[in-house]
């Protein structure tokens, strides 16, 4: 009686025990149902930072003249790159009528629209400018009412556009445009635009063709929307080297090695307008060209380009690369492709390291990822261990871009170093399954030599 009592308990404990292990088994979130934890999606400041010009385009006398049509898919290979900004320079004087009012050709005024509506799009800042005004800058007196009803005539057409399209007002002023003179126009400029664009971002550069050296004569309007550029190609002597519209052009074969001279050289100009704009209330400033004309060999452009880029950066300098397919062009339109030693210089790759951390198990895709990628980490089982076993239950650390891909597998994205941890949790059931086995053999075994002693 007693022996058949303690048979009926230990069978009944076994079965509980295997009834209340499983159940919380399955309580266990499936990782189908798991979501990654949820985090706050970046901020995105809209600020410029890296920009590229697609130059020698609309700002030739008529576009493609100069080898250089925009295609729409030019925006997303920029953004895709890692730029934020696109300057697009512009001959509307060639396209506005020469007498009163002045008109804009509208099927002009159409590819323009088409051309922002593209860039902006891709959630790049547009910047549109006038380029190339020649005859203003031989004769300001008498181009100055074209300037300004142009300029009325693109404001009223893009008020209602997107606070990421900024105007320019005129690419290197310089010859008859002197200073005093420029003062005079931009100021009359931006007052017929905030007419219709009250807080439009205006871009406004000094004479003698945006130099830093002109800054202190430049006179900036009180308004907050006010950005100021300038242009930097030091030492000309290398980046004009061979330059066919520059006389006398420069000679070819000149280097740029970084020697601390030549750094120093670059370092002090651009301190110029840092130090400027610390002066008048740390105004935000714009590097709006620089580059190195094809003519120079590679190893220097790109050495000379990433050390501009870093240098303006490092002063908080916004920057756009003059420019993007044409003879200064960062991307190769014929091969599609960018040239890599430029694309490097300017957005330099950012590498982060994924990691995981996990007591048990063997996995793949620790290491070094460039930014904006996906790192894969899969283990290779889910389940090891005997008689106790640890399952895989879900990964820690995992953001809302990361995707899970099936119970061993997780995408990580690459946004900076990244720790994912696998939490393992302990099994029973084939512990539990041993114990019942061998109670039952030896609740048998008990049986038997009862059976046999009666
Ligand atoms: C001019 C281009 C020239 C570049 C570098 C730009 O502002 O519009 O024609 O290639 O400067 O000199």
């Amino acid at each position: 009686m007693m022996v058949r009592g303690t048979f009926s308990l230990v069978i009944l404990t076994t079965i509980l025990c295997i009834i209340g292990f499983s159940s919380h088994a399955l309580k266990e979130d499936s990782f189908n149902d798991r979501k990654a934890s949820t985090f706050m999606s970046q901020i995105n400041s809209r600020k410029m930072f890296r920009g590229i010009n697609i130059g020698n385009a609309l700002e030739a006398p008529t576009e493609g003249a100069w080898g250089v049509y925009i295609r729409d898919e030019y925006f997303s290979i920029i953004k895709n790159a890692g730029f934020d900004t696109v300057r697009i320079p512009i001959r509307w004087s060639a396209h506005a009528k020469q007498s009163k009012p002045y008109t804009i050709a509208e099927s002009f005024f159409k590819r323009v629209d088409h051309v922002i509506n593209k860039s902006l799009e891709q959630g790049l800042i547009t910047i549109i400018n006038m380029h190339h005004y020649d005859e203003i800058m031989q004769n300001p007196t008498s181009h100055k009412e074209r300037f300004l009803e142009m300029w009325r005539q693109i404001a009223e057409r893009y008020k209602d556009y997107p606070e990421d399209l900024y105007f320019e007002l005129l690419n290197e002023p310089h010859g008859e445009l002197t200073d005093s003179v420029w003062n005079q126009i931009l100021k009359e400029a931006i007052s017929i635009i905030r007419k219709t664009n009250p807080i439009r971002k205006i871009i406004i550069g000094p004479a003698n063709w945006n130099s830093v050296y002109n800054l202190e004569m430049l006179e900036v309007p009180e308004d907050p929307n006010i950005i100021v550029t300038f242009h930097f190609y030091t030492p000309f002597e290398f980046t004009h080297q061979g330059a066919e519209w520059v006389n006398p052009s420069p000679p070819v074969g000149r280097k740029w090695t970084g020697t601390e001279d030549e750094k120093n050289q670059i370092r002090r100009e651009l301190d110029i307008a840092y130090e400027w704009s610390k002066r008048h209330d740390n105004i935000t400033l714009f590097m709006g060209e620089f580059g190195a004309y094809s003519k120079a060999d590679m190893e220097s452009r790109a050495r000379w380009t990433c050390f501009v880029a870093r240098e303006a950066e490092k002063r908080g300098i916004a920057w756009c690369y003059w420019e993007f397919c044409s003879g200064f062009g960062a991307y190769d339109p014929i091969r599609k492709k960018w040239r890599e030693e430029l694309l490097d210089a300017l957005v330099p790759r950012v590498e982060f390291y994924v990691s995981v951390e996990t007591d048990h198990g063997s996995f793949t895709g620790e290491g070094w990822y460039e930014k904006g990628s996906y790192a894969t980490i899969r283990f290779e089982e889910v389940k090891i261990g005997f008689p106790i076993a640890y399952i895989l239950d879900h990964f820690e650390g995992l953001k809302a871009e990361d995707r899970i891909v099936d119970e061993k597998t997780v995408e990580v994205y690459v946004d900076e170093d990244r720790v994912v941890k696998a939490v393992w949790r302990k099994d029973y059931t084939l512990l539990i399954l041993l114990i019942f086995i061998l109670v039952c053999i030896i609740s048998c075994v008990v049986i038997i030599l009862y059976r046999k002693r009666g």
